[in-house]
């Protein structure tokens, strides 16, 4: 296969290398700018240089205010929450009073320009409006899934250093509510940093006690703001001013925090919704992520609000909410141009409905594309979709840290041909290179690091919050002049890039990044655990999910199973519901080298039941024999 027909790709990419200073400022005019930059790239500033350096904007104005006088009356937000069987639309005019009054509320508690705010909510338009509020108040954001315990809240609380937490009173999950206040009260009580205030949005399926002084009504301040008529003015940003802050899973316990600029950010966000979505204003974009991811981030809150369409927040499963034709029905209802999802959850609706029955109950016949992203898209998967859609079923590959896609098929310059496994090719301004161990690169379908020429496009991570030096070791050090996206693959003759895995120890379950480097600090911090190791093992539906082998402590008498089971319970306590920690096994000894490094890798080969071979530098091969035994005993293949 060859990159032919009528794509403009390679000439778009062509451009976008051979003078990146012209590509970037051409696309930049996308944006409103208070002063508009003089130039697109400054590489000395910041760690490998910053993008717009001496632009001016607000990110809140670009996504609201700058479309009410054209589509004031325009649905900018549609929600859909089938757990609470409610539907909501609010036009651009109604979201711009909204983060007018609650910007008001935040500056009435003491935030100003620079501060940073955690925001702790499910999938209500109120966690856009709190995101958008800060935005244009100039406060930092920072989002923290609802699915995290108390423990993982608290050292993100701990690192950023809010000034105020926005938080809701409850998530829902189809089999119970989840009353968030317990775990932010825990939270803050469990951390060194207070907060100076919460501004609670209070539900009706849990309404949580008020801490007197400290807590304030959403409802409550929001409705006294707008009777008042406060309005927070958008306060314009350097373009180089962090927009937000995201936690992200590291190699240890500790998160680490992606910074992301303004000006970069808003700019990248623009080109991707034309150029690789192929989405126009007033068209309906549906991402079916959580704010609290990065997916949410820019393809929820900021790409297509920026973009003038419409968004959808919804509040719901693929399967179960009711039934696995939830996906179909909110496009048929919306009348959503495109969805981007996780391929897992694909695979949950394929278990349920192979034969896409319920597909048939709904008209899609304006929808055109799918996106998946955020876990390796297999094969299978991505026909069942094709042959069941009639569309274009498009894999992109990104993380966290770049906010937006590395790779993938770029519909609006016109689609190159798909290969079931590759998220395509690099999207303009990324330099792709596959390297070996040493950093040479290697020819076509020879696997390696996949790496990433500096300085990275707008939209990148400039550096970690307050860790210049994190930042440096953990992405810029390996591969000197290259940001190492941690991820291994190979480009084909074609160049089309095909992920293969991590390079480290981040797992990826049901689309969500989890590292098991954390979940074994976990592990190691139950009295009984004497030594442990968690691998990620291949599961049909959720792509991975995490399985600890503990060795227990000489003298402990206790029955392992009871210990098992604790762990289980430990780690949803630590890290939360979202580990899906459901396997722990209890056995003598761990593989090892002959140096005491844990054979990880072999014992996830022996727990998927690939072929392995007996690793050199083994010091005990009959470990290995153990561990298949146990992992037999516990019904895994191997
Ligand atoms: N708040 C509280 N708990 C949450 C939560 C949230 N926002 N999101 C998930 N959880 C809980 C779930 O209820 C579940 O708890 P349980 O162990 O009591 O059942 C646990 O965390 C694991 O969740 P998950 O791995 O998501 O599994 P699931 O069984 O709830 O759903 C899928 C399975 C495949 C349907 C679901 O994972 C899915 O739709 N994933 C999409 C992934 C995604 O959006 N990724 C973002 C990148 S694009
Ligand atoms: P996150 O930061 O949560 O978005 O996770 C990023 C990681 O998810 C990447 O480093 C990859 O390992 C994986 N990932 C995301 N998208 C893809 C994809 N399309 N194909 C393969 N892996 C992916």
């Amino acid at each position: 296969m060859t990159m032919q027909g009528k794509s403009r790709y390679a000439e778009v990419f062509a451009a976008s290398r051979k003078d990146p200073e012209a590509f970037w400022s051409e696309a930049a005019k996308a944006i409103d700018w208070t002063k508009a930059p003089s130039k697109a790239f400054d590489a000395n500033q910041g760690v490998y240089g910053r993008w717009f350096p001496d632009g001016e904007l607000n990110a809140c104005f670009n996504a609201v205010d700058r479309h009410v006088a054209t589509r004031g009356t325009q649905t900018a937000i549609i929600y859909d929450s089938p757990v609470t069987g409610s539907q909501r639309r609010i036009t651009y005019r109604e979201l711009q009073g909204e983060v007018e009054a609650l910007g008001a509320v935040l500056q009435d508690q003491g935030v100003a320009k620079g501060d940073t705010v955690i925001v702790y909510m499910p999938m209500i338009p109120e966690a856009v409006v709190a995101m958008l509020a800060c935005a244009r108040i100039g406060a930092v954001h920072s989002v923290v899934f609802g699915g995290f315990a108390a423990k993982e809240l608290a050292t993100r609380i701990e690192d950023a250093k809010p000034k105020l937490i926005l938080a809701a009173s409850c998530g829902i999950e189809p089999n119970r509510v989840v009353a968030y206040k317990p775990l932010l009260d825990e939270a803050i009580e469990l951390s060194s940093v207070k907060p100076q205030s919460v501004v609670l949005f209070q539900r009706p399926q849990a309404e949580a006690a008020m801490k007197p002084g400290r807590d304030h009504d959403w409802a409550q301040a929001v409705a006294a703001a707008k009777a008042s008529g406060k309005k927070a003015p958008c306060v314009p940003m350097k373009a180089t001013d962090p927009l937000y802050v995201l936690y992200t899973s590291g190699t240890t316990g500790k998160p680490k925090g992606v910074v992301r600029d303004t000006g970069g950010y808003c700019v990248a966000l623009a080109w991707s919704m034309r150029g690789l979505y192929d989405i126009q204003p007033g068209e309906v974009f549906w991402t079916a992520s959580d704010v609290g991811w990065v997916v949410g981030h820019s393809y929820i809150v900021y790409g297509p609000l920026i973009n003038g369409s419409t968004t959808v927040v919804y509040e719901g499963k693929p399967v179960g909410t009711p039934d696995p034709g939830a996906f179909w029905r909110v496009i048929a209802e919306t009348g959503a141009k495109a969805l981007f999802t996780a391929p897992t959850a694909l695979r949950a609706i394929k278990k349920e409905d192979p034969k896409a029955e319920y597909l048939a109950k709904y008209d899609l016949s304006g929808f055109r594309a799918l996106f998946l992203a955020g876990e390796r898209a297999d094969p299978d998967t991505v026909k069942w979709a094709e042959d069941i859609l009639k569309v274009p079923v498009i894999d992109h590959w990104w993380q966290t840290e770049t906010g937006w896609a590395i790779a993938g098929n770029p519909v609006g310059l016109g689609l190159l041909p798909v290969k079931h496994g590759s998220p395509t090719v690099p999207m303009p301004g990324y330099d792709v290179q596959i390297v070996d161990e040493g950093g040479k690169p290697v020819g076509p379908n020879t696997m390696g690091s996949i790496v990433i020429k500096l300085p990275l496009p707008p939209g990148n991570l400039p550096t970690l919050w307050h860790a210049d030096d994190r930042f440096r070791e953990s992405y810029l050090t390996m591969f000197p002049g290259y940001y190492n996206t941690s991820d291994a693959g190979f480009v084909d003759e074609d160049g089309y890039l095909f992920i293969m895995g991590r390079t480290d120890d981040i797992i990826n379950v049901a689309g969500h990044r989890l590292s098991t480097g954390g979940m074994e600090e976990v592990l190691a911090s139950h009295p009984d655990v004497a030594e442990c190791a968690v691998i990620g093992i291949k599961d049909s539906l959720k792509g991975e999910q995490p399985c600890g082998f503990v060795v227990l402590k000489a003298g402990v008498n206790r029955s392992p199973l009871e210990i098992e089971k604790e762990i289980v319970g430990l780690v949803r306590d630590k890290i939360g519901p979202v580990a899906a920690f459901k396997i722990a096994i209890t056995v003598n000894r761990l593989p090892k080298t002959r140096s005491g490094k844990i054979l990880r890798g072999t014992m996830k080969k022996i727990a998927d039941g690939d072929s392995w071979s007996m690793p050199a530098t083994i010091d005990d091969p009959a470990v290995l024999d153990e561990i298949a035994a146990s992992l037999k005993s516990k019904g895994i293949a191997g």
